[in-house]
């Protein structure tokens, strides 16, 4: 783990859900907290019997006598009898990535960011669970001035996932403020996260295979875009840390604290294996801002935290681990 400051370690709950545990920032979550001791129950509807990616996402779960993995649906399966006795849910599955939702797979993000995560809230208030995390996204923002991203700035979603993800977080905090709704919601708006097992959708994981392999990488616009991209690591503390967080109900930022250029990505990755990517500048995308950059305030006052690791130390790791997995796959 490249850890380049220090960071105070979360107290964990003693019961948790994830949801979308087979997925990359779910199982990396799951791990993490099966490993600090919780119960942890892990929910995905992609079955690790017949989805390699979630095979292998789960894979350093099995160790654990304390997880127990469920293959089931949201959209569709009896949500009640997953958070008995539960301290905490942490509700990761989703839809994730802006570009696709645009085409005919929109309903497929209705389904999986909105309404399961209703069928999600209306049972963790009948089932009277005292906090729910939610995976928001710092999509919901859309274009800005540059300047840092606080909570309170009027959300201006370009894209149909970002609406689908504003409404998620909005769904939830709804519930929350229901007079008979004991569940308190923290809404996490995370900021383009990358590490081991990161997305293969994503340009972090892209660049890295096109160093390692000489493929050409496809650029989407001129690489000038700025993301404030978070490391993973970074990304499991701030979310244990909600669930202990002491606010009601809120919204906040988890960001890495480094926005860096698609350009800035690929010169580290080209020094990381020393030749250079070749690039195909294609066109850029709709829906696709051109800077994202959280303030972390409100990070550092109510969860007591920051980011730790920069974006060469977590490039390197995030190599690291794909050279690994690329090894094993050809053994
Ligand atoms: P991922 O696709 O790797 O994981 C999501 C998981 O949710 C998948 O395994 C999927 O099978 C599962 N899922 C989807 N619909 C489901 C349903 N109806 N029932 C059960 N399981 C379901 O994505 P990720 O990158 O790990 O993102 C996790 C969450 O974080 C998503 O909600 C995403 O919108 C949000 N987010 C991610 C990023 C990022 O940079 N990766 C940034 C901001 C927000
Ligand atoms: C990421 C996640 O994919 C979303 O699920 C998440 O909600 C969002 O972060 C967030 O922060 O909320 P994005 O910022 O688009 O979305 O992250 P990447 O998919 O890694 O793309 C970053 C940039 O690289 C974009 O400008 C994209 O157009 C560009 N890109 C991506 C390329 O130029 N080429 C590629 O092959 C892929």
């Amino acid at each position: 783990m490249p850890d380049n400051r220090s960071t105070a370690t979360p107290a964990v709950p003693r019961r948790a859900l994830v949801t979308g545990a087979a997925g990359f920032i779910g199982s990396h979550l799951a791990h993490t907290l099966a490993r600090a001791g919780t119960t942890v129950i892990g929910v995905d509807r992609r079955d690790p019997a017949r989805d390699q990616t979630a095979a292998a996402n789960i894979a350093p779960l099995h160790s654990h006598p304390g997880y127990l993995h469920i293959t089931a649906d949201l959209l569709t399966c009896a949500v009640d009898p997953l958070l008995i006795d539960t301290d905490v849910v942490f509700h990761l599955a989703g839809i994730p990535g802006v570009r696709p939702s645009w085409g005919p797979q929109f309903s497929e993000y209705v389904n999986a960011n909105i309404l399961a995560t209703q069928r999600l809230m209306d049972a963790a208030t009948r089932m009277r669970v005292p906090r729910l995390v939610v995976a928001s996204s710092s999509s919901v923002y859309g274009p800005t001035n540059g300047g840092p991203s606080t909570e309170g700035d009027h959300p201006r979603p370009a894209s149909p996932y970002a609406v689908t993800k504003l409404a998620e977080e909005q769904l939830c905090l709804a519930h929350a403020s229901r007079s008979d709704c004991s569940t308190s919601v923290v809404a996490l708006r995370y900021f383009t996260v990358y590490g081991p097992r990161q997305r293969p959708d994503m340009f972090t994981h892209r660049v890295l295979h096109a160093a390692m392999t000489g493929q050409p990488l496809s650029l989407y616009g001129d690489g000038h875009q700025r993301r404030d991209f978070t490391y993973i690591d970074d990304v499991v503390t701030a979310t244990i840390s909600a669930a202990g967080a002491p606010i009601d109900t809120g919204i906040v930022n988890v960001g890495g604290g480094s926005n860096a250029s698609l350009l800035d990505v690929i010169n580290i990755a080209n020094a990381l294996v020393g030749r250079e990517i070749q690039i195909h500048t294609d066109g850029a995308r709709n829906g696709d801002v051109l800077t994202t950059r959280a303030d972390l305030r409100r990070a550092r006052s109510v969860l007591g935290w920051q980011p730790t690791v920069d974006l060469p130390a977590g490039m390197r790791a995030h190599m690291r681990a794909m050279s690994r997995s690329a090894h094993r796959s050809a053994a």
